[in-house]
């Protein structure tokens, strides 16, 4: 051992220090870990607190006798609507589902008449502007008729849809024919699920708000977000949502959104609300100086939906607001530069539309395509050019999806321009059969036909 222990002296000062040192220490640690718990709990109870800002149950107390009852029956939607702000507001069951015996839709139900599904005219009776605003869009009847096309439709329907000037554009026929091929077992859960945003009901309203205000709760935050209009704007012919989530205001949506004002009054969203916009920002909701609409095609330029694309209606004055919102949060030079480039790409798509048009001409002139949609596979071809990728190029480059521009857009589209090229001259050339009968009709699923059938199929299936 040549270490000798330090001089007692010292070891009494140095140990002094030491314990103090642990004091020291551990009273830091006791008021850090106090600290901690004090701040824990703050936070929990501000979290509880904030919990019970915006969820209080106006209906906790309530003796109305649908509420009473249906607490028990479907204790969902009484938990629901005791959340809303109209439930707060003392608006009441009876008030959307209350109607007189004579009423169209009416059904009889304990000691009263109710809507099993309240209509547009009873929001209509509190909410006219929203009303008014959703009548003059393609999400009302024109939504319906792009579906069952426009002989469907009664003459008082039609004179509605004939008054929406958004609506001058024809509904595309050969669309429609797919909801009369496929028949409504199939359209029930396909094509209507969407398109019956705009249905008409049997009291003479158009449309179902509750497409996008989910029922009970009727919550701002929930239609805000984009997922709302995800259920509808999605899929390879109208891609809006997929386009949204590759684009920067989608990924600022998704790194950060937690932290926006979901809740804040509408008419007065500002960039302290949104950084960034979501869907309903763009397209409907009052921010800076553009005003709050339920006309969703109200800041549009273009038909993009249409094979070729064209102007909308009065488009400089669309333009001005959709730009005004842009404006909040870009500068005017970046935005007009991004407009031309969005124009000169729509002109792109519609001149390779052009092309398709041309090539398939001469087999229409010479009767070489069945006058029937959807029956051979030149027809197939053709319509996903336009239809598919076209407009998905062109929803890309509005929406700031690249991918979409590209990958699912303007790369499938020479790709099945060189493929109608082959299909063309194959009819031309004899080499593919003018006309074969469709493998599938009027919603009745046959199986395709077979090289060789088996014998049991032949057989009939009564007994
Ligand atoms: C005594 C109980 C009771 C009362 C009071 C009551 N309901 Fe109901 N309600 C029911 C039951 C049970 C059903 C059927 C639920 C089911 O089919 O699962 C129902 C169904 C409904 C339906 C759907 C109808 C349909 O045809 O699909 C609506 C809408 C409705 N109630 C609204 C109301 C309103 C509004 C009030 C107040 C005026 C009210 N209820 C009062 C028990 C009640
Ligand atoms: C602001 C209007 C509004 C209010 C207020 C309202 N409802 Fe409804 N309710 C609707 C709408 C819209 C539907 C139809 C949903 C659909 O068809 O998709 C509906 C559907 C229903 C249904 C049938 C559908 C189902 O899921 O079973 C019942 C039952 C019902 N409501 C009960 C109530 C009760 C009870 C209250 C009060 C606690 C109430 N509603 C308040 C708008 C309202
Ligand atoms: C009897 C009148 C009345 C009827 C009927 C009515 N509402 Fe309301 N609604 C109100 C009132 C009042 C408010 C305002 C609540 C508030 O801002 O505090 C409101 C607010 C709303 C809001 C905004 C919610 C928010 O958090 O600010 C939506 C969305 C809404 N209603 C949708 C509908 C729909 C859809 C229907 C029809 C199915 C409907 N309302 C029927 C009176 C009504
Ligand atoms: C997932 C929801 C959804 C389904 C299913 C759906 N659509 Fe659509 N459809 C839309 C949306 C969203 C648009 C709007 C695209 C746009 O404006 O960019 C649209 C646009 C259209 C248009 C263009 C508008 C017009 O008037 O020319 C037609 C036609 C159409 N759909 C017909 C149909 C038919 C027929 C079916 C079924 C065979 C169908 N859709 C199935 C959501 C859907
Ligand atoms: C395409 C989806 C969509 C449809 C369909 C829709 N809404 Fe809305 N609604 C919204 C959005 C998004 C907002 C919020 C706008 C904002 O950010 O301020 C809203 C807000 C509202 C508000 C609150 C407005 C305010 O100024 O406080 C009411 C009331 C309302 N909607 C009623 C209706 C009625 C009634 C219908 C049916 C005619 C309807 N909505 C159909 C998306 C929709
Ligand atoms: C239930 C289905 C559905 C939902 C939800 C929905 N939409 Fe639509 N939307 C449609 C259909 C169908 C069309 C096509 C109507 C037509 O052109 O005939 C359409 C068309 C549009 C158009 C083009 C309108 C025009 O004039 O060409 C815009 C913009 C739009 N929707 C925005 C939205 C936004 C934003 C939301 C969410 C807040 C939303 N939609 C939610 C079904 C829906
Ligand atoms: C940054 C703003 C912005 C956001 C966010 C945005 N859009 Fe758009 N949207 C536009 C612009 C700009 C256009 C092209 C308008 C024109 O024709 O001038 C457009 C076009 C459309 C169209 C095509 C209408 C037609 O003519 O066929 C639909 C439908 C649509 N948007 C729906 C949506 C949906 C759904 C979302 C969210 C998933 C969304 N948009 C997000 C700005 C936006
Ligand atoms: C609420 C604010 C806000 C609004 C409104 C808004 N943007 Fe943006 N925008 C942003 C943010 C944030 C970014 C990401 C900035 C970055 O890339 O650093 C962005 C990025 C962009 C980009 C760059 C795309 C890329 O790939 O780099 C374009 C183009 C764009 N926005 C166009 C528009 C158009 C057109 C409108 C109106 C139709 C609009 N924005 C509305 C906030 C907004």
């Amino acid at each position: 051992m040549t270490e000798q222990p330090q001089s007692t002296a010292s070891n009494g000062w140095r140990s002094w220090i030491t314990a103090g040192r642990v004091l020291i220490i551990g009273l830091v640690g006791v008021i850090i870990v106090l600290g901690l718990i004090l701040i824990i709990t703050a936070v929990e109870e501000a979290d509880k607190a904030a919990e019970g800002r915006e969820r209080v149950d106006a209906l906790a107390n309530s003796d109305d006798s649908c509420v009473q009852c249906h607490r028990r029956t479907t204790p969902g939607i009484v938990q629901q609507y005791g959340f809303s702000t109209m439930a707060a507001a003392n608006v009441a069951c009876v008030d959307c589902h209350e109607v007189d015996s004579n009423y169209a839709g009416a059904v009889e139900h304990e000691g009263t008449y109710v809507l099993a599904s309240p209509t547009t005219a009873m929001c209509e009776t509190c909410h006219q502007k929203e009303v008014r605003e959703f009548y003059a869009s393609r999400h009302s009847i024109p939504a319906y008729v792009a579906m069952v096309g426009l002989e469907g439709i009664s003459e008082d329907l039609l004179a509605r849809y004939e008054a929406i000037p958004e609506a001058a554009v024809k509904p595309n026929e050969m669309r429609n024919s797919l909801h009369a091929i496929e028949g409504p077992a199939v359209t029930r859960f396909a094509c209507e699920s969407c398109h019956n945003i705009g249905k008409p009901a049997e009291d003479g309203s158009i449309g179902q708000c509750q497409k996008c205000h989910l029922r009970h709760e009727f919550s701002l935050e929930q239609v805000r977000k984009p997922e709302t209009c995800n259920a509808c704007h999605i899929g390879p012919d109208h891609p809006q949502w997929e386009i949204y989530v590759e684009s920067p205001h989608g990924i600022a949506y998704h790194t950060g959104g937690e932290y926006w004002n979901w809740d804040a009054e509408a008419g007065t969203l500002t960039v302290e609300d949104f950084p960034a916009p979501t869907c309903a920002i763009c397209h409907m909701s009052g921010f800076g100086s553009t005003g709050t609409t339920h006309d969703i095609g109200d800041r549009l330029t273009w038909y993009l939906f249409q094979p070729i694309s064209e102007r909308r209606p009065s488009w400089q004055d669309n333009l001005v607001r959709m730009q005004n919102v842009c404006l909040e949060c870009h500068n005017t030079n970046f935005i007009e530069g991004f407009y031309a480039d969005f124009d000169d790409l729509v002109g792109a798509i519609n001149n390779w539309v052009e092309v398709s048009d041309e090539m398939i001409a001469p087999l229409k002139e010479q009767g070489l395509m069945s006058p029937e949609p959807f029956d051979e596979p030149i027809d197939f071809v053709y319509f996903e050019l336009w239809h598919h990728w076209g407009r998905t190029a062109k929803f890309g480059a509005s929406m700031q999806g690249p991918d979409y521009t590209q990958w699912h857009g303007a790369y499938e589209m020479l790709k099945e321009l060189e493929e109608l090229e082959e299909l063309v001259n194959g009819k031309l050339s004899g080499e593919i059969p003018a006309v074969s009968p469709r493998v599938v009709n009027d919603g009745v699923a046959s199986p395709p036909p077979l090289e060789e059938a088996p014998e049991e199929a032949e057989a009939p299936a009564s007994e």
